[in-house]
């Protein structure tokens, strides 16, 4: 039996709550906040104390409640902070200077994945496969790069989980590409990233560990009867909204189909980008796959999607780990961080 923990669930919440607020209700509904609910289960199969903290745009609850309930571990599930994404390596960071053990990825981790420009210079220093691309940042004057092929994604440089990016994201003329990197730095208030369009098949692959990793069984998006001609990517109505999703026949399954050659690549790339990174804990690598059989990387997730449905735990069942194992894995490699 492994030693109970004294759990602190530290997540965002859309809106500030107190500490000790239970969130029965939002964990009770399906389309709320399912993760949370997940890994609050999780830890109580596992015999740990679990005490849960929401965080919106106040850190003070934070401090009171590591001084007042002393948590062993804060399982970080942050993902924003005051509605901003590249605040998430703050909360990780905060956390270290108060020098509480914590599970997932570093600030550090979390700062290099998060900037979709910054881990491509490293993947590209390791000589590891990524789109060719270029930076626009806000109040800077923007032109189209001639090194830079159409079709190309333009995407918000510092976001997750698809937000900003819909099939209007895939350009194909200056026009479009000026519309969109406008779009971007005004209507969403962020710096863009244009990408080289990668066609290929879209995979999920999962990597476990910190000095040992596992990478895990592979996932890919299927896109379905989308039409012909329509990029299929992975863009945020395909990854949320389930009437689109079930029009269009888009689902994630177990990648099939994959040579031994193929798949022996992708554990390769996958291994060689989680070191180029010193990633650590949980990571999910979202690749693209050529019809000539090369692999990209489109980027690295730190701390990503973690619930039953999501890919990470999806894949970790494949191979035979149970969702309660994951969970303890995680603390296990969060306590083990120097
Ligand atoms: N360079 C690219 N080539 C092809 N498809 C891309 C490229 N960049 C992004 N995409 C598509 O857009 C999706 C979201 O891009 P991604 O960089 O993973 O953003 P997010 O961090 O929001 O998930 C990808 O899963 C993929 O389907
Ligand atoms: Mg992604």
């Amino acid at each position: 039996m492994k030693k109970k923990l004294k759990v602190l669930m530290l997540f965002y919440s859309p809106y500030q709550k107190p500490r000790g607020y239970d969130y029965r209700e939002e964990f009770a509904d399906p389309d709320n906040m399912y993760t949370e609910k997940d890994v609050k289960e999780a830890l109580l199969a596992l015999g740990h104390e679990v005490s849960l903290l929401g965080v919106y745009n106040d850190i003070t609850p934070l401090f009171e409640e590591v001084q007042v309930n002393k948590p062993d571990i804060i399982f970080n599930m942050m993902e924003m902070f005051n509605d901003q994404t590249q605040l998430e390596k703050n909360m990780a960071a905060l956390l270290e200077i108060m020098g509480v053990p914590y599970t997932g990825s570093s600030a550090g981790n979390i700062f290099v994945c998060n900037n979709k420009a910054l881990s491509k210079k490293i993947f590209n220093f390791h000589h590891i496969k990524v789109s060719k691309f270029h930076t626009y940042y806000r109040g800077k004057r923007k032109r189209v790069l001639v090194k830079l092929r159409f079709p190309m994604v333009i995407k918000p440089l510092c976001e997750e989980a698809s937000r900003g990016i819909s099939q209007a994201s895939i350009v194909d003329n200056p026009q479009a590409f000026m519309d969109r990197i406008k779009f971007i730095h005004e209507s969403m208030q962020m710096d863009a990233i244009a990408e080289e369009y990668i066609e290929g098949r879209e995979l999920y692959v999962s990597v476990l560990g910190d000095k040992q990793m596992t990478v895990l069984p592979f996932r890919e998006m299927l896109f379905g009867k989308m039409p012909e001609g329509e990029p299929r990517i992975a863009t945020y109505k395909a990854k949320w909204d389930e009437a689109y999703r079930r029009k269009w026949g888009i689902k994630s399954v177990e990648a099939a189909n994959l040579t031994d050659d193929l798949m022996v690549n992708i554990n390769d790339v996958c291994q060689r980008a989680y070191q180029a990174l010193d990633l650590e804990s949980y990571v999910r690598f979202d690749i693209r796959l050529t019809p000539e059989g090369e692999v990209y990387i489109i980027e690295a997730n730190a701390n990503p999607c973690i619930a039953k449905m999501d890919e990470v735990a999806l894949s970790a069942l494949k191979a035979g780990i149970s969702y309660e194992e994951l969970i303890q894995k995680i603390l296990d490699s969060g306590l083990s961080r120097q």
